[in-house]
């Protein structure tokens, strides 16, 4: 109770919210409700009164206990009640796109980007993704898990109580099995984000001696043989993704492998045209995968064909940006054509961000989209594409829906993408269970 503003976007459909209905406050924003919790899930979304008078009637005598935007929780009998002091409440974040198991530091790659040199030219130096292979494949489990419990704990304090997390740095069935049961085990811990784990074993072309082109046939014939094959049999990874980029997988390899995959029981995701329009935008059409992400120099027809087959289109603004590149997704573009996107992370070696309000902002103050649609583009529409682990719904506010939302760090709930560089949230309601945070006002 005590809540402002509820952002809970629930209008009464299902699925992804597209093109005007994004900017609907009307229908998206509440004011006046307080939320009941029951087991972990939101069992009623209802005016104060209602509930007071029906859960509460001795609320006036304790009303005195609750101060103004603290977060304050007080038990009376059977019930916890939790004031959270005017602020307003968005729903729990949800980052579907993470490279989040891996070790090694290619700081130095920034010197390299600023004499010119290109993220091709970089892998080809010995930089880039084949160098933190050679770093994940030699740090230990426990090394490992410790990463991965602190980048965990750090999209918690952004907001993040659901991601999408990918292996690819492995590249050999061995490695790669090893980072999925990885995050496996991290998906085990409680007072931590949902984890929903995708096998990437095609993220590059494994290291050695002979030509690239020998290295990737020798490779692809052993993810269609051994490495889908065990993946599935592992059970831990419900997805599969490729890094279909000319240059790294063809439109031709990407089919063949994804077509192993779904065959064996995988779902698809992709990573498209991040450097060029390579073609992946049909392909992703073509196959109707879940989500196309990157998809930067995606043509505007392969946008339209995505559309039509419902395939999202995730927007990862922070590799441009870490990059130092001014190439930005064409997010405005798909509201105005009522095509499906979300934005994420892409929490990588390149791209140390796990904080989503940072990504939303470079949406919001740089490309100038509404709060309220890049919200959807990180709660409810995301979750058309990252499964909670409960596989109860997630992603809105409403009733039946897992209870995890954001405290946000002031009474305009727009405060939630503005404030870069700290956590914007007082506090993370998480599965039930609330998790405050040290905030700067
Ligand atoms: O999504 N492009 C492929 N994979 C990552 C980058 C991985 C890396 O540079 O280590 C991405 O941007
Ligand atoms: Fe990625």
């Amino acid at each position: 109770m005590g809540i402002n503003e509820l952002v809970h976007l629930n209008d009464g459909t299902e699925g992804s919210i597209c093109g005007e209905k994004l900017s609907d406050t009307g229908k998206l924003i509440s004011k006046g409700k307080s939320i009941l919790i029951e087991n972990n899930i939101i069992s009623r979304i209802d005016d104060n009164e209602v509930l007071i008078e029906e859960f509460l009637p001795s609320f006036k005598k304790i009303e005195g206990e609750f101060v103004k935007n603290e977060v304050t929780s007080i038990n009376i009998e059977n019930l916890k009640i939790t004031h959270v002091g005017g602020n307003s409440i968005i729903p729990g974040l949800i980052d579907s796109h993470t490279h989040l198991i891996w070790d090694g530091d290619r700081s130095n790659e920034v010197a390299m980007r600023m004499k010119g040199m290109t993220y091709a030219e970089i892998s080809e130096a010995g930089g880039g993704i084949a160098y933190t292979v050679n770093k994940t494949r030699n740090s230990s489990d426990e090394q490992l898990i410790k990463l991965g419990k602190i980048r965990l704990n750090e999209a918690l304090r952004n907001g993040t109580t659901a991601l999408e997390a990918k292996s690819g740095y492995g590249l050999n069935t061995e490695s790669e099995l090893r980072l999925l049961s990885i995050m496996n085990d991290l998906a085990s811990f409680t007072k931590s984000p949902s984890i929903d784990i995708t096998w990437m074993g095609a993220h590059d072309i494994p290291p050695g001696k002979e030509s690239k082109e020998h290295r990737k046939t020798e490779y692809i014939d052993n993810i269609l043989n051994s490495q889908i094959p065990e993946v599935v049999e592992q059970g831990y990874a419900r997805s599969c993704d490729v890094f279909c980029e000319p240059g790294w997988y063809g439109i031709d390899e990407t089919e063949e492998i994804i077509d192993a995959a779904t065959n064996a029981g995988l779902a698809a995701r992709l990573h498209i045209d991040e450097f060029k329009d390579g073609g992946g935008g049909d392909l992703a059409a073509k196959k109707g995968v879940e989500t196309a992400d990157h998809a930067l120099y995606s043509n505007r027809e392969s946008r339209e064909m995505m559309a039509k087959s419902n395939v999202n289109q995730g927007f990862l603004p922070g590799a441009p940006f870490t990059m130092g590149l001014n190439e930005w997704p064409p997010i405005k573009y798909c509201i105005e054509n009522n095509q499906p996107w979300t934005i994420a992370t892409d929490f990588n070696p390149n791209c140390k961000i796990l904080s989503l309000p940072t990504i939303a902002s470079i949406c919001v103050q740089r490309l100038r989209v509404e709060p309220l649609a890049v919200l959807c583009g990180v709660t409810r529409n995301a979750s058309q594409t990252v499964i909670h682990q409960t596989e109860t719904p997630h992603g809105m506010l409403k009733e039946g829906y897992v209870a995890n939302m954001n405290i946000v760090n002031g009474n305009k709930w727009e405060g939630w993408c503005l404030q870069l560089g700290s956590s914007p949230f007082k506090a993370t309601i998480l599965e039930g269970d609330i998790v405050k945070h040290t905030i700067v006002n």
